[in-house]
């Protein structure tokens, strides 16, 4: 796969293939198969492949995470709670990144961020252990100003700011101003030498103000572009996305 190694453009687009194996899973077939769509969404321009290793296994398996780490030059991001046993799965298979995340059973996806300020000794120690075994690690976080800065104090090199609030807002009025939450914590993050990527609930339709921040430089996007996949295809729907971000991107000036 040389398009890998392609230079990156202003804005990178991790393609997160959980909902590929949630499909698989609700039948316990083979298919359809999740390194199949990872590199399909390389090749049509993701700049990395993002999966969810939930503590009950509703859709990545074990086995994923092993066979996608196990591939060369794919860069993978594993998204995992903060706890001994991912930890080990993570120094063990070795992603490029890891996006600790909070994690609870009965929630149907990741409802909130990461809290930091709480438990910034375990997250800090966490970060120091996947940093030792060479993987970038990130926390996913609210736009809040303390989260933020206790992700910089726990020694965080980059957070995913949560834009769920963002994508749910009911009403013009708090989609504007849940947007200047994110804009305000992406330029705080940045002003603490940190990198900023964003994601969770993003779509064609809302993702071009967001790719707008220019302190953002990742999007990580799954539930909406593998169901867009079922009616256009997944190369298509990785492309219907980068464009839709990249027409945002153009804002700034
Ligand atoms: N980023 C993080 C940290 C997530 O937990 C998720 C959901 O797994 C996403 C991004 C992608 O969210 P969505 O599937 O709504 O695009």
């Amino acid at each position: 796969m040389t398009d890998l190694a392609a230079p990156a453009p202003p804005i990178r687009l991790g393609v997160n293939v959980d909902h590929v194996a949630t499909l698989r899973q609700a039948r316990g077939t083979h298919y359809p198969d999740v390194v199949a769509a990872a590199r399909l969404a390389m090749h049509a321009g993701a700049q990395s492949i993002t999966v969810h290793l939930r503590e009950d296994r509703r859709h990545i398996q074990d086995a994923d995470v092993e066979t996608l780490c196990g591939i060369a030059d794919l860069p993978v991001n594993l998204e995992m709670a903060l706890t001994e046993e991912m930890i080990g799965i993570a120094c063990a298979r070795r992603p490029r990144d890891c996006c600790l995340v909070p994690e609870s059973r009965e929630e149907l996806t990741t409802e909130g961020g990461l809290d930091i300020a709480g438990q910034k000794t375990r997250v800090a120690d966490g970060l120091t252990r996947l940093g030792a075994a060479g993987i970038r690690a990130a926390l996913f976080i609210d736009p809040d100003a303390e989260q933020i800065r206790a992700a910089a104090e726990a020694g965080a090199h980059h957070i995913e700011l949560h834009t769920g609030a963002y994508a749910d807002a009911v009403d013009v009025a708090s989609r504007r101003a849940e947007l200047a939450r994110l804009i305000e914590g992406a330029e705080l993050a940045e002003s603490l030498g940190m990198e900023v990527h964003a994601g969770h609930g993003l779509h064609v339709d809302n993702v071009g103000d967001i790719a707008a921040i220019p302190a953002i430089v990742e999007l990580n996007i799954g539930h909406a572009l593998i169901a867009r996949a079922v009616f256009i295809g997944l190369d298509d729907a990785v492309l219907e996305m980068r464009a839709a971000m990249d027409a945002g991107r153009q804002r700034i000036v």
